[in-house]
């Protein structure tokens, strides 16, 4: 059984004996994980159905399902219903959770000594395979006509007023608050237009990539959005910023987490990160340019403003004790 951050459960099947490797050699020692849903919704779940999707589009960076299964049951309307139940892939060996090696970067940093250049090189070349993501997402999955920006906006300003109703903390330690969320969100709703919508990963922070030692190279796992979301709002094509979005939120965590020696430690890997997803960008997704304009950088504050607020009220009603994260993390968004 695997351990760790995860809302399914997860079991490494050994390949038997000198069996050969399955799928691409290079990266499979024939070993295979089982990760069995616990909850079950009629239709396709996105984890099978995106990871199936990149690969078949011929993205090496998400591991291919070998098999899924799925129930299939009589409801009490007599309709038949199936739900995918479980899915099997080629386990990556020796690979590095991300969160865990980024937490380890951030507590044994050096400034600007090699274990620094490691971490930058990694957030880099994350950043690159979140471009490649996407461009696989648009291409295999399609793209969608976006919300105008004031109607995106006003989902936003709604959850806000929904996080800062919940935590009392958010007000009472962030002066101003609501007025400097509303200048964000109004500047969102200036915008003249969003970027196109696509099927995006939807849960995306460090717990969810892998970094495998030998090939050197990221793996991103887990397709299945928020598990807690109604399977149909799951599979809505959105932003695909929004997990740019949650990836930067993931740094602000590992920098906490691994209590970052320098006070320069968290921009310097979120730089890397953003540097290495503007610079792929440009001839995977045509619609963005090589560095960021100013649509791109509103959307992103707002984004990920909207991303520590949630965290606020998950942190306040699961572990009180780590409210402060989000909290320093909106201070940071607003300030920038
Ligand atoms: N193909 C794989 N190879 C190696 N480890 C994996 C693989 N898939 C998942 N894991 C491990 O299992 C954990 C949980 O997997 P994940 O797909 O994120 O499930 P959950 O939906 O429960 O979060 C991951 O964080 C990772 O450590
Ligand atoms: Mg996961």
């Amino acid at each position: 059984m695997t351990t760790g951050e995860q809302s399914n459960t997860s079991v490494v099947m050994p390949a038997p004996g000198d069996a050969p490797a399955a799928g691409d050699a290079d990266a499979a020692t024939g070993d295979l994980i089982v990760k069995l849903f616990r909850v079950l919704a009629p239709g396709r779940n996105p984890d099978v159905e995106v990871s199936v999707a990149l690969a078949r589009d011929g993205w090496d960076r998400v591991r291919t399902p070998v098999a899924w299964t799925t129930l299939t049951w009589t409801g009490p309307d007599d309709a038949e219903h199936t739900a995918d139940a479980g899915v099997a892939c080629t386990f990556v060996p020796r690979a590095d959770d991300g969160f865990e090696l980024f937490c380890a970067f951030a507590a044994d940093d050096d400034s600007d000594g090699p274990q620094r250049q490691r971490a930058l090189a990694l957030a880099r070349d994350l950043g690159d395979t979140t471009a490649q993501m996407h461009a696989h997402l648009a291409c295999a999955l399609g793209t969608a006509a976006p919300p105008a920006p004031p109607e995106l906006a006003a989902a936003l300003r709604e959850r806000a007023r929904w996080a800062m109703d919940e935590v009392p903390e958010l007000e009472s330690q962030l002066p101003n608050l609501r007025a400097r969320v509303e200048t964000v969100l109004s500047e969102l709703a200036a915008l003249d237009r969003l970027e196109p919508a696509t099927r995006v990963h939807g849960d995306y922070h460090l717990g969810q990539v892998l970094h495998a030692v030998e090939q050197d190279r990221w793996y991103v796992l887990d397709f299945e959005g928020e598990p807690l979301r109604p399977l149909a709002e799951r599979s809505r094509p959105d932003q695909p910023l929004r997990d740019v979005a949650g990836m930067l939120r993931s740094f602000d965590y590992a920098a906490e987490v691994g209590h970052a020696t320098h006070p320069d430690w968290l921009g310097a890997v979120r730089g890397a990160f953003l540097d290495g997803y503007w610079s792929a960008a440009p001839t995977s997704v045509p619609a963005q340019a090589a560095r960021p304009g100013r649509r791109q950088t509103t959307l992103l504050n707002a984004l990920e403003l909207d991303k520590a607020l949630y965290e606020a009220v998950y942190e306040a009603r699961n572990r009180p004790d780590w409210v402060a994260i989000p909290l320093h993390g909106i201070e940071m968004i607003l300030t920038i």
